[in-house]
């Protein structure tokens, strides 16, 4: 009997159809698959602490649910919210926003949306330095704009203010800036962060800078939030935030955005037309976050820097395998290419064969425009990094 192809009715937009499905969502659902399978995944592929939110946020959000606060808020978030986050940057970073910039969205992710949408347009260039969050570009090509990357391998995949001069053209609106950065782990020192806020001010380009792991960092890095620079290099600067990574909160779904009077308006007309507000018992919780108990925040990173000391030492042991030193965030991304071999060409080859191999995930680098790289996040316990790491070393010791 004739079978027919079944024709999707479903029709997708240009705009969606030059957008890449997310690499790291691949590398977590091939983990899942294998899991289902029944084996014994050791897994380095999660863009989310392994802590659970602390209590004292949970029990606030319990109260605010029992208070009633369960319907619509201001576009913008609820007054407290905008008041902790404007406290939080004027004590930490001696910033002064009103209520006016800032707003609460549905995550760091959101508040990076909203931003550039709301600026580019269809043949405008925005600059996203290699490795980039796979996200960065892909907005970039739903509004019809071009991504143009910027190579920073030379130094270590710290983006300098030099490297930013040569990539820029009379088409240039955007630069988005990451740090601590996913997937490097770098932290772009302060002095340089300031040379290339001068360099965009000078060209009269705006900057998103993704501060989502804003606090996790590590000597000899220091925080550093593009906040503190003078107003004057911040006309064009929007920050997003998260509470995602901080306080163990990926999934209840709060950020926020801080940007000049104008840009936030136009951002709040986006919003406003898409999810209205980020969920008003998450932004309660986020309330306490800013405002309760920071213990839980020290006790994360002091586990991060144990388990990042024990992994970058390990991962230094392996033959084949080079690893820089990543200052923030919870990656690690070492450069497997001296284990690449005729059966093993590239670094996706290589998360590959060491999935099907070793149960092991990690993240293929070319999904972040590094190619030969791979990422691993030591958001795990002891245990599976330890497990983890002998079983990459039987991996290349075997292949190498
Ligand atoms: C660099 C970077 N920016 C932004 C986000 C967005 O996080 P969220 O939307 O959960 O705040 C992530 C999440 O992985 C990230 O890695």
């Amino acid at each position: 009997m004739k079978t027919w192809p079944v024709m999707s009715p479903f029709s997708v937009s240009e705009n969606v159809s030059r957008m890449q499905s997310s690499a790291t969502m691949a590398a977590m659902q091939a983990a899942d698959n294998l899991r289902a399978a029944g084996a014994d995944v050791c897994d380095f592929g999660a863009g989310e602490p392994d802590f659970d939110t602390p209590d004292n946020i949970k029990q606030a959000a319990e109260r605010a649910m029992r208070a009633g606060r369960t319907k619509y808020t201001a576009n913008a978030g609820i007054r407290e919210l905008q008041r902790a986050i404007i406290d939080f940057y004027r004590r930490e970073f001696g910033a002064e926003y009103q209520p006016n910039e800032v707003m609460a969205t549905a995550g760091g992710k959101q508040a990076i949306f909203n931003a550039v949408v709301t600026l580019l347009n269809p043949g405008d260039e925005a600059l996203v330095a290699k490795p980039y969050w796979v996200t960065f570009p892909e907005i970039a090509v739903f509004t019809g704009a071009k991504p143009v990357f910027i190579e920073t391998e030379e130094t270590d995949f710290i983006l300098s203010a030099e490297q930013v001069e040569r990539a820029i053209t009379p088409r240039t609106k955007l630069l988005i800036l990451n740090s601590p950065c996913n997937p490097s782990g770098r932290v772009l020192p302060p002095a340089e962060f300031r040379k290339i806020m001068e360099l965009t001010s000078d060209h009269g380009i705006y900057v998103v800078s993704d501060e989502c792991y804003l606090r996790f960092v590590y000597p000899p890095g220091e925080v550093f939030s593009a906040a503190s620079l003078p107003s004057e290099l911040r006309s064009r600067l929007c920050i997003a935030g998260s509470f995602s990574k901080t306080y163990a909160m990926t999934g209840w779904r709060v950020g926020y955005a801080l940007a000049p009077a104008d840009w936030t308006k136009a951002m709040l007309k986006v919003q406003g037309h898409s999810t209205s507000n980020t969920n008003s018992i998450a932004q309660w919780a986020a309330v306490e976050a800013l405002t309760g108990p920071q213990e839980s925040v020290g006790v994360m990173l002091a586990e991060y820097t144990r388990r990042r000391a024990w992994l970058l030492n390990a991962l230094r042991e392996i033959p084949g395998i080079k690893c820089g030193e990543p200052e923030g965030a919870f990656y690690a991304f070492p450069d497997v290419r001296g284990c690449l071999r005729k059966d093993l060409k590239t670094s996706a080859d290589f998360a590959q064969r060491l999935l099907e191999e070793e149960h092991t995930v990690v993240t293929d680098g070319a999904g972040f425009g590094a190619e030969g790289f791979v990422r691993i996040s030591y958001a795990t316990s002891m245990e599976q990094i330890q497990e983890g790491v002998a079983r990459i070393k039987r991996f290349v010791e075997k292949h190498i």
